[in-house]
């Protein structure tokens, strides 16, 4: 090797370095030993770089240790319950069960408008133990009082003004839900760019190659203009045979 080469070779270890660096700083955060782990596209604000994150997928950390994802469309902070990065899932918590928190989750303008998600209307109501309905219901005993229940229907567009006998009308409110989701006690929402389905059940981290094209994507570029300069100079030296590897990008939608 000649010596030229020398300084090329110093400056890539050192980039090789600084890229080593920039995945640990983008490791897992939690809020909490119970917390869901929190990795690419989610960060949490104050524990991981914004650079770990992918826009408009900020979680943060409440006073009880809690994860807490705040959508920008509401003024109230949602409990994250658990994240399925496989099946690019976010389940939160709607907080129905606390005092006057039976409202609409907007997602409008957020990462979450997925066209898999479809808006679902939703009546509350407050019955005596013996209601019946027409209806599937959704129970919520954590709003049931004494001899009163609160369950939830789907709004039927033919009838919209449907009261089941024994019930008084709550509430109807408008909340995003799979197409065979329920409305329980969690809300799942789910998001599609950045899609990274089919690398992470590979367990490629899309974080460290989403932080190398931002956070160093310049340096990264010159350590691979310098290899590309080595490997063509290596090339003509010995006029070797060269063996292309085809990568096959399988990152299918
Ligand atoms: C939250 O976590 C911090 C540090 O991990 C701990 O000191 C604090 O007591 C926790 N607070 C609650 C309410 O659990
Ligand atoms: C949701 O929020 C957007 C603004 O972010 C607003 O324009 C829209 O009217 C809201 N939708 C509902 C159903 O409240
Ligand atoms: C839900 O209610 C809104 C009015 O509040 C209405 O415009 C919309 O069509 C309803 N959607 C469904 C699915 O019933
Ligand atoms: C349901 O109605 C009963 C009787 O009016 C009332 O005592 C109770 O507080 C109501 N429950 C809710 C959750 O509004
Ligand atoms: C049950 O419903 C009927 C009317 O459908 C009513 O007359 C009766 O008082 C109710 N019983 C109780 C225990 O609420
Ligand atoms: C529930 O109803 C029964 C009789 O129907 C009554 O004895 C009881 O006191 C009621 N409970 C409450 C908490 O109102």
């Amino acid at each position: 090797m000649e010596k030229k080469h020398i300084p090329i070779l110093i400056f890539s270890f050192f980039l090789l370095k600084h890229i080593a660096g920039a995945n640990a700083d983008c490791s897992p955060a939690s809020c909490g030993p119970n917390e869901p782990h929190v990795r690419f596209p989610f960060r949490i604000l104050d524990l991981q770089p914004a650079r770990c994150g992918f826009p408009g997928f900020d979680l943060s950390c409440d006073e009880q240790n809690q994860t807490i994802i705040q959508l920008p469309s509401s003024s109230l902070p949602y409990i994250v319950n658990s994240i399925s990065y496989l099946e690019q899932l976010i389940y939160i918590d709607p907080g129905f069960c606390q005092p006057n928190r039976i409202v609409s989750v907007n997602i409008t303008d957020t990462s979450f408008s997925d066209s898999n998600l479809m808006m679902q209307n939703y009546t509350f109501f407050n019955c005596s133990q013996n209601y019946s309905t027409l209806y599937p219901v959704v129970r919520f005993p954590c709003l049931s009082t004494g001899n009163y229940s609160v369950i939830a229907i789907v709004t039927d567009s033919y009838n919209p003004g449907y009261v089941p006998p024994n019930c008084e009308f709550m509430k109807r409110i408008v909340v995003p839900i799979l197409p065979n989701g329920v409305l329980s006690q969690e809300l799942e929402l789910m998001w599609s760019t950045p899609y990274c389905k089919s690398c992470e059940r590979e367990g490629i981290s899309r974080g460290a190659i989403y932080g190398l094209s931002i956070g160093i994507g310049v340096p990264t570029l010159i350590f691979i203009i310098s290899l590309a300069y080595y490997l063509s100079y290596k090339r003509k030296g010995h006029n070797g045979s060269h063996n292309q590897r085809v990568v096959e990008d399988n990152s299918g939608m």
